[in-house]
């Protein structure tokens, strides 16, 4: 890597400061969630931002982090350094995904066709959402051949679950994650007490009414029957709906399609009967390498392995499912003990700087997955909002990672990470 990534980065910060331009997106996390909020609806932001219950998992995901502490080693010729990392197969760039994320639509109105182009560009891979408001075909064709995996969320359709692989492998998705810990929404107090679910909105259900079987699905189901006379609010989600649809808005606005999709999606999309002893079926069901996404105990990443996966997520879906549950980074060490080298194991859920990058490297993570920054920069400033949250983490852990004096993530270890114990150390 020639200047490197950090100090390309800071030089065209810099640089464009004297000319008095300033980047779209503010480099400091909190300022770039802020920023995001001043520009989204509140119901948007919430339901992008929020958590479960009393947002205590979201706070120890950030805990866990900040109670992990570097420690750098010096003297060791840092100028030239390698951010890539294999992972099936295929090198990438950097040490991060980006994350699955639902209804991007209510970040921007580009979506995950934004997210798409931005990836693709920075040659980062992106996880296509199940909820995504664009199918993963759209998103597939924007991308060339950079990578990109696919989400999926197991229905009570085995048909349409199938209908989704499928359609996965032919659009070029190259690993398959399924998320094991929304088999249920969470109790996310934000969404609640605006009294707003996306999907009842049509938003965030296009890989589903994109499909021919849930569209098959749709012709086969009676209309819902209207149980109080529509007032005036119900008339506008009519219109919402109608405008998230796809096809023409007027042939929407009439038709009970749009309301019949949003329903027959709230009845089939979750699957809390799932067990392990549904895993083979998925298995069976596309030769991609399928990681579990969701895992914070260790007897599960062993049974993961056990069943035949190839990698595992450790996973709190950012605090949004269970409040109160373990900081995903807490739960890395023992889940990376249980599987060894056997499979990788990514991190995901708080992930905010590339300090945090390379402390989930340390504890044994392979990568992480980066969400929630990366929408703030999709709200503020779309494509190229995207792309710049991208080269601040890039820039950031390529500047951490040299100097803590590591030239190549192979050499970021354990010994570089004190356990909120940094006095103790040597
Ligand atoms: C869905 O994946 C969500 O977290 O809202």
């Amino acid at each position: 890597m020639e200047a490197g990534a950090g100090r390309k980065r800071q030089i065209e910060i810099y640089v464009g400061g004297v000319r008095g331009r300033r980047p779209s997106v503010p480099a400091d996390s909190a300022k770039l969630e802020r920023f995001a909020q001043r520009v989204l609806r509140p119901e948007a932001f919430a339901y992008l931002a929020g958590g479960a219950g009393l947002e205590e998992t979201m706070r120890a995901n950030r805990e866990a982090f900040e109670r992990r502490r570097i420690v750098p080693r010096m003297l060791r010729d840092v100028s030239t350094r390698d951010t890539t990392i294999e992972l099936f197969g295929r090198t990438l760039p950097l040490p991060f995904l980006l994350a699955p994320v639902g209804v991007l639509e209510l970040a921007h109105r580009d979506a995950d066709l934004a997210v798409a182009r931005a990836a693709a560009a920075e040659g980062v891979p992106m996880i296509f959402s199940n909820q995504a408001s664009r199918p993963m075909e759209e998103c597939a064709a924007a991308m060339g051949d950079s990578p990109r995996w696919f989400q999926l969320y197991t229905s009570t359709s085995d048909e349409l679950v199938a209908s989704f692989l499928r359609r996965a492998e032919d659009c070029g998705c190259e690993a398959l994650v399924v998320t094991l810990d929304t088999t249920m929404l969470g109790w996310r107090v934000r969404d609640l007490d605006l009294t707003y679910l996306p999907f009842l909105r049509g938003k965030g259900i296009a890989q589903y009414t994109s499909d021919p079987v849930f569209r098959r699905l749709v012709e086969e189901t009676p209309p819902p029957t209207l149980e109080e006379r529509p007032n005036l609010a119900a008339l506008a989600a009519v219109v919402e709906l109608a405008r998230s649809h796809p096809g023409s808005f007027w042939r929407n606005v009439r038709s009970a399609k749009p309301r019949t999709a949003a329903r027959l999606f709230i009845e089939i999309y979750s699957r809390p009967t799932l067990t392990w002893a549904d895993l083979p079926a998925i298995r069976s069901a596309t030769s991609l390498p399928i990681l579990l996404k969701g895992i914070l105990h260790s007897e599960d990443a062993r049974l993961a392995v056990e069943a035949g996966m190839n990698g595992i997520v450790v996973s709190n879906h950012g605090g949004r499912q269970v409040d109160g549950a373990i900081a995903s980074l807490d739960a890395l060490a023992a889940v990376v003990e249980a599987v060894g080298d056997r499979v990788p194991v990514l991190l995901d859920s708080g992930v905010r700087g590339g300090a945090d990058v390379f402390k989930a490297l340390a504890l044994g993570a392979r990568a992480v997955l980066i969400g929630r920054p990366y929408t703030y920069g999709l709200a503020l400033a779309g494509e190229e909002g995207v792309r710049q949250v991208i080269r601040n983490f890039a820039a950031d852990f390529d500047l951490t990672m040299g100097l803590a004096g590591c030239r190549s993530v192979a050499e970021i270890g354990p010994d570089a990470i004190a356990d909120g114990a940094c006095s103790t150390r040597p």
